[in-house]
C-alpha cells in the first residue's frame, strides 16, 4: 500500500516537534539529512527505559535482566532493519564516525604499507578520515574514484582505482550533500574480483531506502539511528565471523566476541531501547508477516512519497530565476535531498533568510566536504541543503519555494559572499556546524 499524503498527515502527529512554531507559522523541518526528529514511540521508549529499567548489563538483579534483555532485542530488530540473518553481526557505537576510526585501525593491522584503500569523491569525512590517517600514519595508500559535474560516480573510473593491491574499498551508498546514490553492487563486483573488503556508508541512505546487507553482499555497512527517527546512536554490521578475525582496540575485562569486540565501554542503553522503536516505529508503517517484511515494505513505499517530494522540490526550484541546482537530477535512484545555490547571496544567508520564515535547512557542506569541493561549490560557502523525510508535506516544500523565490526580490538586501575557505584535505578550517 503506498504511504500517501493522507499517511504523510497521520504520521505527524506521531511527532510532538512538528507542532513548534515561529511567529505563528509551524517550523518546516527541512533537516531531516542532518538528524530526522523522534515520534513519541521513541521519547517513550527511552523515558520508560530511564522510569523503569536503567542499570548497567549482566548483573542479577531485575532492571539489569531487563537492560540486558532490551539491549539483545534491540540488536535482533537492527538486524531485521539491515537485512543480516544474525544479531552477532550488529554492533553499537556513539555514532558512525567513531565506529569507523576504531574499524579503521583493525583493517589496518591486516594490511601492510603499499596496500590500498579506494573511496569515491561522493565521501563524507567520516569515510575519508580515517583512511587519510592511516594514509599519514602507515603508508597505506588511498585512493579516489572520481565524479562527474552532475554528482554521479565515473563508474569506469572506480574500475580504474581498484586493483589486486586494493584491500578494502569504503564507498557511500548516498551522498548527504548531493543525494547521489551510487551503484554499491558495481563497487562489490569490482572489490570481489580485486580480493577487497567492501564497507558501505550507509548513513545517507539508510533514511530513504531498504537496507539488505545479504543482497548486498558487504563486508561492513555504517549507519547512525538518528538519521532514521532514533536517537543518536552508530549501527555496524559485519560479515558474520569477520570481526571475530579482526584485531580490535578492547580492554581484557572485555567481551572479545562479535558483535561485543569493537564496543567500547558501557553503551548508551537509552538510546538504544529508544532506536529499537524507532525502527518498529518504521514498521508500523508496513505490511507482512515478518517484521523484516514490514521494515522493508514501510521503507519502499516511504522512499517512493520522498521521491515524489523531492523530485517536485527539484523541478520547480530549478525555475527560480538566480537558482542553481547541484547534484543529479531525479530520474534514477536519488536520495530526496537537494542542494541548490542562489546567485548573490551567500548559502548562510539563504538559510538564515529562510529560517526567519519558519524553515529549517542547513546550509555549507554538512562534512560531505568533498564533492562539493571537486564542483568548486565550496569558493562561495558551499550549498543550501532540503532533505526531504516521511513527515514533510508538499506545503512545506511549497513554502520553501516560495522563501527561495523571494531572495531574489530586489527589496531584500544582498548580503555579499564571503566564506573561509577550507582546506581542500581536511576541510577542518572553516568547517561549519551540522553533519
Ligand atoms: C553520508 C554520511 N556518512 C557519515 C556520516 C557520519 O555519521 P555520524 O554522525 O553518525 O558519525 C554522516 C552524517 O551526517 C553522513 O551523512
Amino acid at each position: 500500500m503506498p504511504f500517501t499524503a493522507a499517511d504523510c498527515e497521520r504520521c505527524r502527529r506521531d511527532f510532538p516537534s512538528l507542532a513548534r512554531t515561529l511567529d505563528g507559522r509551524p517550523l518546516a523541518f527541512l533537516d531531516g539529512p542532518a538528524g530526522t526528529q523522534v515520534p513519541n514511540a521513541v521519547i517513550d521508549a527511552i523515558a520508560g527505559y530511564y522510569r523503569a529499567s536503567n542499570a548497567n548489563t549482566h548483573g542479577y538483579f531485575p532492571t539489569t535482566r531487563e537492560t540486558d534483555r532490551l539491549l539483545q532485542e534491540t540488536r535482533e530488530v537492527t538486524a531485521a532493519f539491515l537485512g543480516a540473518a544474525d544479531w552477532r553481526s550488529v554492533s553499537f557505537g556513539q555514532n558512525m564516525t567513531t565506529l569507523t576510526w576504531s574499524l579503521s585501525y583493525a583493517l589496518a593491522r591486516e594490511m601492510v604499507p603499499g596496500d590500498e584503500i579506494v573511496i569515491t569523491q561522493l565521501e563524507h569525512e567520516a569515510n575519508r578520515g580515517p583512511w587519510l590517517n592511516l594514509q599519514a600514519e602507515r603508508g597505506i595508500v588511498v585512493r579516489e574514484a572520481a565524479i562527474g559535474p552532475d554528482g554521479r560516480l565515473d563508474a569506469d573510473d572506480l574500475a580504474r582505482q581498484i586493483s589486486e593491491r586494493t584491500r578494502l574499498v569504503a564507498f557511500s551508498m548516498a551522498s548527504n550533500s548531493l543525494g547521489t546514490v551510487s551503484d554499491a553492487a558495481l563497487a562489490r563486483r569490482l572489490s570481489k574480483e580485486a580480493g577487497a573488503w567492501l564497507l558501505l556508508d550507509a548513513v545517507h541512505y539508510a533514511a530513504h531506502f531498504p537496507i539488505d546487507v545479504t543482497a548486498l553482499d558487504a563486508d561492513f555497512l555504517l549507519c547512525s539511528a538518528y538519521k532514521f527517527y532514533g536517537p543518536h546512536v552508530g549501527i555496524l554490521y559485519s560479515r558474520p565471523g569477520l570481526l571475530d578475525r579482526l584485531r580490535t582496540d578492547r580492554l581484557r575485562t572485555q567481551d572479545e566476541e562479535a558483535p561485543y569486540r569493537i564496543e567500547m565501554g558501557t553503551l548508551n542503553h537509552a538510546a538504544l531501547v529508544g532506536m529499537k522503536a524507532a525502527v518498529e516505529y518504521i514498521a508500523s508503517w508496513g505490511t507482512g508477516a515478518s517484521l523484516r517484511a514490514r521494515i522493508a515494505s514501510a521503507m519502499e513505499e516511504i522512499s517512493a512519497y520522498e521521491h515524489d517530494l523531492g523530485a517536485y522540490y527539484f523541478e520547480n526550484v530549478r525555475g527560480i530565476p538566480g537558482v542553481a541546482v547541484h547534484g543529479p537530477d531525479f530520474s534514477g535512484p536519488r536520495a530526496p535531498t537537494v542542494s541548490i545555490t542562489v546567485e548573490g547571496v551567500a548559502p548562510a544567508e539563504v538559510a538564515r533568510a529562510l529560517s526567519e520564515k519558519g524553515l529549517n535547512v542547513w546550509a555549507g557542506h554538512f562534512y560531505g566536504l568533498r564533492p562539493l569541493e571537486i564542483l568548486g561549490l565550496m569558493e562561495n560557502g558551499g550549498v543550501v541543503r532540503a532533505g526531504i523525510v516521511m513527515y514533510n508535506t508538499r506545503e512545506e516544500v511549497d513554502r520553501l519555494l516560495e522563501g527561495v523565490a523571494e531572495l531574489r526580490k530586489p527589496s531584500l538586501p544582498q548580503p555579499p559572499l564571503s566564506r573561509p575557505l577550507p582546506s581542500p584535505l581536511t576541510g577542518r578550517e572553516g568547517a561549519l556546524k551540522a553533519e
